[in-house]
């Protein structure tokens, strides 16, 4: 095994064209953030950069839909996320921004060295282009029908409907999204990582040299290259991105994923005058942490582009996670599924800790995993309030309330002390090597053990009898419950450092290094306490019902967007005159029956007002007579009699439906009497 002399730690490059999302938060960011605030207390060196990816076609669509510059748009969210970051206690080194000067050079340079060795292939292809923008058009500027499920709407990379994956050719009937015209074929020509050349290569490194990476990331890497690695375009038609540095390119830019990892390299050069032993010296060892979605470009494409520079280090792991869902769903940006970070750091102000604590908890880290506020609230109340802050308040209180808050002095130990003190150095090492691995869950869980071996330790010895009977004995109890409060301060500082910090204000202590932990000796006798604050509070269910009403109205906002979405065009204009002829009346259904040998006819009588009528109605599959009898309805009244099933209906009921295409009737809104008009 090499000598590890530094870390190189990334972690993806958020898009910044909207906010981060818990999903993000428990899929990259709180797993590096924990693993690198170990290193740090290890005392190793270790740099972790992030930044905004502002770069794509997702940002141009975003732009162009709101009608402002590409610029604006990742001006705006690049300014919220690294705020709503920074909140949570994320402790990037550096959180940089591919629209900098440093990475456009950096990018470009990177590129330019590729192209003068001769790695690329150059190719030209038909693409769409839209004759009326003046512009080819990105996949996803194109929509059309989905050949697969003859939906309409589906983009050029990908139907969202029946979730197949595209290309623009497929579509049936295809459309410029930009001026909506139809687009023609054009030559193009673009340049080519022909991933292809260096498949012997990578099956070495990866399936040869990384049995250890996480099964899904080997998985997934196992099966592309069985599949066969076809050459990627790195250069793109579009006009928002890094130009592609050689003559006779105009009009062209870097793909978003040949610049965004290059990304990492640019903020390391704008943080340290000495970037280059992170990414270049063997003593480096270099992680990269992302979700799933991004494991191709991290473990295939970024990987061999960093192998055919020739100048550049190779990632030692690549452990990504898998997806978190919410409340039993896909988070989704578009649909507004999701919880905000920033939105979150407003709501439940303070609760920076708990956050953090119940993504690390539930982490998807070997399966997709769902994220639930129910979950959230017993997290909180069970275990951080109930067994967290319920020890160290314990340990600080008693202290206060026997000793004024003079910390005693031990005596002679009993055996039990003994036991578990010893339990202190034996979860460090598990810790250790649960992070060392990824492993967080179960990091975490065991930092809370030592809260757990606190509270046992607590309820066994009963200081508050003991108090009575052997008052030295307590002397003990304490010194020891606030040693394991030390400890605790030490285990938990990677994963909640607010929490961590707050513990040591109380015990009155300088913050504690990792090597520290498993110590029995942290607090000495006679060093006066601060003063003890409860460090989490119970979350009341009126906070927990706030978010899922929160979630329930994007939920009805995003059916009634798509059934606007879905809306007819409008029918040809008539006159006032023309929906005057219309003699439209309130009525109450009397009888409802289903006609026999038929499924959605439903034979009605209604008192109109004017009179009692019968009227057959395809509803039958919608309600059942006992939801009709009695109900106010509207009906079109002068419709010309139709016979149906050898019944003659007179009139019909004005009806509508929901996102699902259930039948709702037209009700007033109040009772009004039969035969009243409408219109
Ligand atoms: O999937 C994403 O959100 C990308 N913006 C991640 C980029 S990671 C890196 F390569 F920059
Ligand atoms: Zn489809």
């Amino acid at each position: 095994m090499k000598e590890i002399k530094r870390y190189m730690i990334t972690s993806a490059l958020p898009y910044a064209n909207g906010p981060i999302h818990i999903g993000h938060l428990a899929g990259v960011y709180i797993p590096a953030d924990i693993y690198v605030r170990y290193l740090r207390m290890r005392g190793r060196d270790v740099v972790w950069v992030c930044g905004s990816d502002e770069h794509g076609v997702p940002i141009t669509i975003k732009a162009r839909r709101e009608g402002v510059s590409p610029q604006e748009i990742v001006d705006r969210y690049h300014a919220i996320i690294k705020e709503s970051f920074q909140q949570l206690g994320i402790s990037f080194d550096i959180y940089s921004r591919t629209t900098s000067e440093t990475h456009r050079k950096t990018a470009s340079d990177f590129f330019l060295t590729l192209y003068n060795k001769g790695v690329f292939t150059e190719a030209t292809t038909m693409q769409y282009y839209d004759e009326e923008a003046k512009t080819f058009l990105a996949d996803r500027y194109i929509t059309g029908t989905c050949p697969r499920c003859h939906s309409e709407g589906a983009y050029g990379d990908q139907c969202e409907k029946c979730g197949s994956t595209l290309s623009p050719t497929e579509l049936i009937d295809p459309k410029s999204a930009i001026t909506g015209s139809t687009p023609v074929m054009r030559e193009t020509t673009h340049w080519y990582l022909p991933l292809d050349r260096y498949e012997e290569f990578l099956r070495h490194w990866i399936l040869d040299g990384h049995k250890e990476w996480k099964t899904n990331v080997y998985g997934q890497c196992k099966s592309w290259l069985d599949g066969g690695l076809q050459p990627r375009a790195v250069s793109r038609d579009l006009d928002w991105g890094i130009p592609v540095p050689v003559e006779g390119a105009e009009g062209k830019v870097l793909y978003v994923w040949f610049d965004a990892p290059i990304g990492y390299i640019s903020a390391t050069k704008e943080l340290r005058p000495d970037w280059e032993k992170y990414w270049k010296d063997e003593g480096t060892k270099l992680v990269h942490f992302i979700g799933k979605d991004n494991i191709v470009f991290h473990c295939i494409v970024f990987p061999t582009m960093l192998h055919a520079h020739g100048d550049y280090i190779l990632p030692e792991n690549v452990p990504a996670n898998e997806f978190l869902n919410l409340e039993g769903d896909k988070i989704s940006t578009s649909r507004n599924w999701a919880v905000w970070l920033n939105e979150y750091l407003e709501d439940l102000p303070g609760k920076q800790d708990v956050l953090r604590y119940v993504l690390c908890a539930n982490a998807p880290e070997t399966k997709d995993n769902d994220f639930t506020w129910k979950d959230f609230q017993a997290r909180n109340n069970n275990e951080l309030v109930a067994v967290l802050g319920n020890f160290v308040n314990r340990a600080l209180v008693l202290t206060a309330k026997y000793y004024d808050k003079a910390v005693p002095a031990a005596g002679e130990l009993t055996d039990y002390d003994r036991e578990t003190l010893a339990e202190l150095p034996r979860i460090k090492s598990a810790i250790e090597e649960a992070i060392e691995n990824y492993r967080f869950r179960e990091a975490l869980r065991e930092a809370m053990n030592i809260a757990r071996l606190g509270n046992k330790y607590l309820a066994d010895t009963e200081p508050w009898k003991t108090v009575k009977t052997d008052p030295e004995q307590v002397k003990t109890i304490l010194n020891i419950a606030l040693q394991i409060t030390a400890n605790l301060s030490i285990a938990i500082e990677p994963f909640m450092p607010f929490t961590a910090e707050k513990i040591t204000k109380m015990l009155a202590v300088e913050r504690f290094g990792w090597d520290d932990l498993g110590r029995t000796d942290l607090i000495a006798p006679g060093h006066r306490l601060g003063e003890a604050e409860l460090l989490f509070e119970k979350i009341e269910d009126s906070v927990i019902e706030a978010q899922l009403a929160k979630l329930e109205a994007a939920k009805k906002a995003n059916a009634a967007a798509a059934a606007a979405s879905h809306a007819e065009p409008q029918k040809a204009e008539i006159s006032f005159e023309e929906f005057d002829r219309m003699d439209i009346r309130v009525g109450t259904i009397l009888s409802a029956e289903k006609m026999p040998k038929t499924k959605k006819l439903m034979r009605l009588t209604v008192d109109t007002g004017i009179d009692r009528r019968e009227i057959v109605s395809g509803i039958a599959e919608y309600f059942t007579p006992e939801e009709l009898v009695g109900r106010q309805v509207m009906v079109l009244v002068n419709l010309a009699p139709r016979e149906l099933k050898g019944v003659l209906s007179r009139g019909m009921l004005l009806m509508t439906e929901d996102a699902e295409g259930k039948l709702i009737l037209i009700s007033p809104a109040t009772p009004v009497p039969n035969g009243t008009q409408v219109g």
